[in-house]
């Protein structure tokens, strides 16, 4: 039998490169080997996003892009959070077996106190019980699927700690292995992608580029890459430079050797390098880009992949949370 690997996924807008390469291609490659569970925590982006319509939109974008990115819902289990109601009532479960003062110090609950604190506002000014209780309702979603790896970024390896202290908690009081304990498997750290402005790639630093935008904007983004004053003939350093660093995540070998012959060479501006990567990076990420469209267009296909999931995860749920019903006494 193999071994479950499940994940959750944010619905909070279209993706970028960074999380083609740091989240969603290696899923992919790990749902090779795992029975793969993977699915939209939108009940999660509801502590931020009130507004339905938004919520609807930001789930479909993000279907659409993990269905455009290769996931093949026949093999790997895609479904939405909100589909499976024994994730919330296993959830109000786990409430009663969570600390609370593990909760005061979960980083998400304990920044937002902070940034209150240094505004001189109330501690708990605008914190709704969904923040404060988030590393609970993950915990149900791990549990209730039996995940024994979870893939996540570093940000959620406290919560992943909180999952199997909650998960010990449980065994313990019913002196039995009824929830198995479940290990992060951390992303490559060592994969860096930067952003148009030399960072980390990320929404919060405003220096992303995005996955499926069209050619046009996609050039757009790529002139806007930042460079240094260097004058055309100057010999350059492709090693330090974050036009050759997103280069060579998608040329071939053949093509970066070339350009960064070019750069020490001299005589190349930054506007051939950008122009070269627009080219790599345009004839790559099209393939992408068209199935994205064409998912969007038309959505009974990513409405039809998410119910298909529903029904198959619905089972696994059901079967799970009876079982742990009778274990705590409500059913027999
Ligand atoms: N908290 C995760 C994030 O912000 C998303 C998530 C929700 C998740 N439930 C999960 C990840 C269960 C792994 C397992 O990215």
């Amino acid at each position: 039998m193999k071994k479950i690997a499940l994940t959750g996924i944010k619905p909070t807008g279209i993706p970028h490169l960074g999380n083609l390469l740091g989240a969603i291609k290696p899923a992919l490659k790990l749902s090779e080997k795992y029975d793969a569970r993977y699915f939209i925590a939108d009940y999660h982006a509801l502590n931020s996003i009130k507004d339905p319509e938004i919520l609807t939109e930001y789930t479909m974008e993000v279907a659409a892009a993990w269905l455009a990115c290769g996931l093949d819902p026949e093999k790997v289990l895609f479904y939405r959070q909100s589909d499976i109601p024994e994730v919330f009532e296993l959830s109000t479960m786990l409430m009663c077996f969570a600390a609370k003062g593990r909760m005061n110090g979960a980083h998400a609950y304990k920044a937002a106190v902070a940034a209150n604190l240094e505004k001189k506002k109330d501690a708990d000014k605008g914190i709704n019980m969904g923040l404060f209780t988030y590393p609970v309702l993950m915990a149900a979603d791990i549990l209730l699927f039996d995940a024994d790896k979870v893939p996540v970024g570093p940000d959620q390896l406290q919560h992943l700690e909180i999952t199997a202290e909650i998960a010990r908690a449980v065994n313990f009081n019913y002196k039995k292995e009824l929830l198995k304990i479940p290990a992060p498997l951390t992303t490559d750290k060592t994969l860096n992608v930067y952003g148009t402005d030399g960072r980390k790639m990320s929404k919060s630093y405003n220096n992303t580029i995005p996955l499926f935008a069209p050619a046009k904007k996609l050039r757009k983004k790529i002139m806007r890459i930042v460079t240094n004053s260097q004058s055309v003939e100057a010999p350059k350093d492709p090693e330090n430079c974050n036009i050759f660093a997103l280069y060579r995540l998608f040329a071939a070998p053949e093509e970066q050797e070339e350009l960064a012959a070019r750069y020490r060479k001299g005589g190349m501006g930054w506007g051939y390098a950008k122009e070269e990567l627009f080219r790599v990076l345009d004839r790559e990420l099209s393939p992408y880009r068209e199935r994205y469209c064409k998912l969007m267009q038309d959505k009974k296909q990513i409405t039809a992949a998410l119910e298909q999931g529903a029904v198959r995860a619905g089972k696994i749920a059901a079967r799970k949370l009876d079982y742990l019903r009778r274990a705590a006494g409500f059913a027999k």
